[in-house]
């Protein structure tokens, strides 16, 4: 059975020092009580990676990135590869999140040359998919999903999906305060399990599936009650260790009544 993930995007705070601190709160916090059921990651900004591998060394938290290039290495100015966040101790990479689609104009295609090299290194993508509110107010929300699924899972092999994680953050939700309600949610997480069934079978049960956009302890409960909804990708409630460590506490109760 898939297990629930609840996955900190960090975004651009936190430098090395403050991020080593939160991890280091983070892990404190966990031990204490938890149970080692739900996976639970941070995915902090590139230069702070190091410090936060450190500093959650031995614990269960584990090591993300936000972004990467397709490529091993070579002249791309700025760039870091899959090779160097896995030497780095990442784990997983988060990939299409719409900040860089939409701040960066990464297309669907520059996102699956990414999907791509990083699950062919044992990377685990996290592709973030969502619509925006336009899209929504014209009904093209599963047109749009269904897009950005073909596309950036082009050519993944069955294998390699069946590891993946897929992200739904409609993009009205990010960073907003407005939550889609657990039944939008739901909604759309059955579309992208169906999906996955069309490709990979039974395998697709295998998948976790991630909701994020305003997730918070106050609303994170009736969000993973829902079938299709395996864990959160969380923005703003991750940089405090207390809202972050209630969103796995919740995680927890959730997969004791799964199970
Ligand atoms: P938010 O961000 O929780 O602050 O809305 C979610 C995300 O961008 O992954």
């Amino acid at each position: 059975m898939r297990k629930f993930l609840i996955a900190g995007n960090w975004k651009m705070n936190m430098g090395p020092g403050d991020a080593a601190k939160l991890a280091q709160e983070i892990c404190t916090k966990l031990s204490e009580k938890s149970s080692n059921e739900v996976l639970v990651l941070v995915c902090p900004t590139a230069l702070s990676i190091p410090e936060v591998v450190i500093a959650t060394e031995g614990s269960r938290v584990l090591t993300g990135a936000q972004n990467m290039h397709y490529e091993s290495s070579g002249a791309f100015t700025g760039e870091i590869s899959a090779e160097m966040l896995l030497a780095a101790g990442c784990r997983y990479v988060v990939l299409g999140h719409s900040e860089r689609r939409h701040v960066f104009g990464e297309s669907d295609e520059l996102i699956n040359r990414k999907v791509l090299s990083a699950s062919r290194k044992d990377l685990i993508p996290i592709l973030c998919v969502g619509e925006t509110e336009v899209d929504r107010d014209q009904e093209l929300t599963f047109n749009v999903i269904e897009r950005q699924l073909k596309k950036g899972l082009l050519k993944v092999r069955h294998e390699d999906l069946a590891e993946m994680v897929i992200a739904y953050e409609p993009v009205w939700a990010i960073g907003t305060g407005r939550t889609a309600t657990p039944e939008q949610a739901q909604e759309v997480h059955a579309f992208i399990r169906k999906y996955l069934y069309e490709r990979i079978g039974k395998k697709a049960s295998l998948v976790p599936l991630l909701y994020g956009g305003s997730v918070k302890p106050a609303n994170v409960a009736d969000l993973l009650k829902q079938d299709d909804i395996d864990g959160a990708l969380v923005g703003g409630a991750s940089l405090n260790a207390d809202s972050f460590v209630a969103l796995v506490d919740a995680a927890e109760t959730q997969n004791r009544n799964r199970n």
